[in-house]
């Protein structure tokens, strides 16, 4: 029973699957505590390179995701707002892209509805982020947490965005939107929604935990030396550096030596991203040096690139007022794209009024 995969895909049409569809980036963060360095060279750098591509760039402070699981109000306030400095710290610009609160934006949820009416169960039930966040305990996640990935097929498709720029970790919700926007198209016989591309480019699409070379570095992780955070002062950056797990081995000068060396490709692997280059680059400069060595030079990299961030984010966070100002901005012009993409979508679906 609709199996999505037994449908044509536009993205077999030969002229592409959007040529009809004004190219438009989305993408956004969720507000659920601070950024990570994964955040960062993942996600954050891309946009703000988005934002130079010349196409028209929205990014979006996912509070309605963030509640999916509990989240203390005043803290979501303050992470909500926090995430906004990130974004402008960084080098996003209020007057070329679109920044913006979800919850400010209703049509998101009102395409949300469509869509939970759209994906199948089954879909849901394979998403790995849902069974990593509910863990044993299904049965006692919330709704929402569930239904997470429609929410998020809207958030892209009521702009009609037709590129998303994520990290790895995001690729099967970027499916899932597709597959959502394939079945509304066939299930009504309508060209309207297009098949979104996930943008997942560069050498940090997956930064990995400084204490576990296996395992993602995230925000949620109980061992804050796990992550280096966008708010973290030098001497904190250096230090988790220094202590960062490795092997004894010295640097590989070349990218075969990294077999089996997860935390050293991972370290490796950051080194390349803040200096705009690859892991073979690096490794032709680096290869044969101890970890002793190699440290101090990644430190003094990363305290470089985030130093000027933190400060500005501090700076900006004494004005929570001017924030909060951008994002209503924001609203506005995100709800004059969304708002006649929801009306019709109503309307294909046979809503009177
Ligand atoms: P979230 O809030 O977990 O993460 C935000 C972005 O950061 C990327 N990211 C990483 N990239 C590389 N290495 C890491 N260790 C790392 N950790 C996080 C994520 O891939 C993501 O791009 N569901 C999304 C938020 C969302 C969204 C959207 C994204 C809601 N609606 C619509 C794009 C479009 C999420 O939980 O991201």
């Amino acid at each position: 029973m609709d199996a999505v995969h037994t449908q044509s895909d536009p993205a077999d049409d030969p002229a592409g699957p959007n040529a009809g569809f004004t190219p438009r980036v989305f993408s956004g963060i969720q507000p659920s505590g601070g950024l990570t360095l994964g955040n960062y060279l993942g996600a954050i750098r891309r946009f703000v390179e988005k934002q130079d591509s010349g196409i028209e760039t929205l990014y979006c402070m996912v509070d309605l995701h963030a509640i999916t699981v509990w989240q203390d109000p005043a803290k979501l306030r303050h992470a909500t707002r926090e995430l906004a400095a990130g974004y402008l710290a960084a080098g996003l610009d209020p007057t070329r892209s679109t920044m913006f609160n979800q919850s400010q934006v209703p049509e998101h949820t009102q395409l949300a509805w469509i869509f939970n009416c759209v994906a199948r169960m089954g879909w849901l039930n394979r998403m790995t982020q849902f069974k990593d966040k509910a863990g044993k305990n299904r049965e006692n996640a919330s709704v929402g947490l569930f239904a997470y990935p429609c929410l998020m097929a809207a958030d892209i498709l009521v702009y009609h965005a037709t590129e998303v720029p994520v990290g790895e970790d995001q690729k099967q919700h970027i499916e899932l939107t597709r597959d959502i926007a394939i079945k509304f198209n066939t299930d009504f016989g309508v060209d309207f929604f297009p098949v979104t591309e996930p943008v997942i480019e560069g050498v940090a699409t997956r930064v990995m935990s400084l204490r576990d070379g296996t395992k993602k570095m995230s925000k949620s992780d109980p061992s804050d030396m796990s992550r280096i955070n966008m708010t973290d002062d030098a001497d904190t950056i250096a230090k988790k550096i220094r202590k960062a797990r490795t092997d004894p081995e010295a640097l590989p000068s070349e990218e075969a030596g990294l077999e089996g060396r997860a935390e050293a490709r991972n370290l490796v692997a950051i080194y390349a991203a803040l200096a705009g280059s690859d892991v073979e680059t690096v490794l032709t400069e680096v290869g044969g040096r101890q970890f002793s060595e190699f440290k101090p030079m990644l430190a003094e990299l990363a305290v470089a690139e985030l130093s000027p961030i933190s400060a500005e984010m501090a700076r900006l966070m004494e004005d929570p007022a001017a924030i909060d100002a951008i994002l209503a901005g924001g609203a506005v012009r995100a709800r004059e794209i969304a708002a006649p993409i929801v009306k019709r979508t109503y309307e294909i679906v046979g809503m009177v009024g």
